[in-house]
């Protein structure tokens, strides 16, 4: 799990006038909406006798919430400004805070940033054109997964698996047809068009959805990763102004469980009576990717691709491999889980955010320990052996027919 990103924690609709709880990278965390409608997200933990602040309320004012066991009061930066039994006099302590965390709200989502950088050293949240535009037809759905985040994010740019795992996009025998014609890559994300020959659409009323697609008509499908955010975002290209755009954020919520938030859109059929077969499609094809997806080993997703062969068909997965392997081994930003694991049920561990960093800097106390990461083992490099696996994938073979081992 990567800390010093961005996530989505909720929907947006599901935080009112309640506190809510939520749960990123194994930590727990309250959302509350104060006065002003700006929601905030802190650790879920309250500095006296360790309550759960998502139990409790959020105070008249609306600028605060209240612990359930005795009744402390803490802002949206997470400091503690009232303890009822000091009376109204008492001066609480500067170094009575617990890590809250930035939040932004887009296309209806409550994004957290899990991390302690600086608002212009974050990567930002991914773009979302078609988020409230006429022209396109949004419905969404969210699905849990027993499954790492990783894992989620490299199935859902993996374009091979179409023709094996989901019936509605490919035939087995007509595998080999398909290719991957370009990789754009990034730092933080990365975007590729491949061309795929997918059967026939089948079913709705009088079966329209005959019309859409012709059997195995030419199709150009572009998938995209993105770190912030852990999207998925895959562009479907039906046919000429048919299109279909899916933008799932795969949310770690701990490293067995990964929850997708997931917007699709359409730019044809936008009644809403269609709407109901497509949420079913959608979901049909989360559980076929399920199925795959959680009975993968090792459990969690290997940096490197030393004990994997790969060939030129994983060269947009190797992107992603690459670029959250950057994250670890040169920014130190992976959760030290065995560390963690020591402290399980004796200590709270909470991610460093912003407010703690700046206490460190004044040489202020903080009360929660810091959630340990692994150390960076290199500093940041042009080349290293891993990327070089990647450009030979993504260069040498790119337009060959060969499968290229690593
Ligand atoms: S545990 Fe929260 S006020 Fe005592
Ligand atoms: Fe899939």
């Amino acid at each position: 799990m990567i800390t010093n990103l961005w996530y989505v924690a909720e929907w947006s609709e599901a935080v009112k006038d309640k506190p809510v709880k939520a749960k990123l990278l194994g930590q727990n965390l309250v959302l509350f909406r104060d006065l002003e409608g700006k929601v905030k997200a802190m650790a879920d933990v309250c500095l006296h006798r360790g309550g759960s602040l998502a139990g409790g309320w959020v105070n008249e004012k609306r600028d605060c919430v209240v612990c359930p066991y005795h009744g402390w009061e803490y802002d949206g930066a997470g400091k503690c400004k009232k303890i009822p039994s000091e009376g109204p006099e008492f001066k609480v302590p500067d170094r009575f805070k617990v890590d809250a965390y930035p939040v932004e709200e887009h296309y209806g989502m409550i994004w957290v940033f899990m991390g302690d950088l600086p608002e212009e050293e974050r990567y930002p949240i991914p773009p979302l054109a078609e988020y409230d535009n006429p022209k396109w037809k949004a419905l969404k759905t969210d699905f849990v997964w027993k499954a790492e985040a990783s894992r989620v994010v490299e199935n859902g740019i993996d374009i091979a698996h179409a023709s094996f795992v989901h019936p509605v996009f490919g035939y087995p025998s007509t595998a080999e047809d398909n290719y991957i014609d370009e990789v754009e890559k990034h730092e933080w994300w990365a975007r590729s068009t491949n061309v795929m020959f997918p059967p026939q659409l089948k079913g709705g009323f009088l079966g329209w959805r005959n019309f859409i697609r012709k059997d195995k008509q030419e199709t150009r499908v572009h998938p995209e990763w993105h770190l912030p955010g852990m999207i998925v975002r895959i562009q479907i290209d039906l046919r000429e102004g048919w299109q279909i755009v899916m933008f799932d954020a795969n949310t770690p919520i701990d490293e067995h469980t990964t929850k997708t938030f997931a917007w699709q859109f359409r730019s044809f059929f936008k009644q809403d009576i269609f709407d109901k077969g497509s949420v079913k499609r959608l979901k049909t094809i989360l559980l076929e990717d399920a199925e795959i997806v959680e009975a993968t080993q090792p459990y969690y997703l290997p940096e490197t691709l030393a004990n994997e062969v790969s060939v030129k068909s994983d060269k947009f997965m190797s992107t992603f491999r690459m670029a959250r392997r950057k994250l670890v081994e040169e920014k130190g930003w992976q959760i030290d889980m065995d560390e963690r694991d020591k402290h399980k049920g004796k200590q709270v561990l909470t991610v460093a955010s912003p407010g703690r960093r700046e206490a460190e800097a004044n040489g202020d106390g903080w009360v929660f320990e810091k959630m340990p990461t692994v150390a960076p083992i290199k500093k940041a490099t042009a080349k290293n052996e891993f990327e070089k696996d990647v450009d030979n994938l993504t260069t040498e073979s790119a337009n060959s027919k060969d499968s290229f081992v690593v």
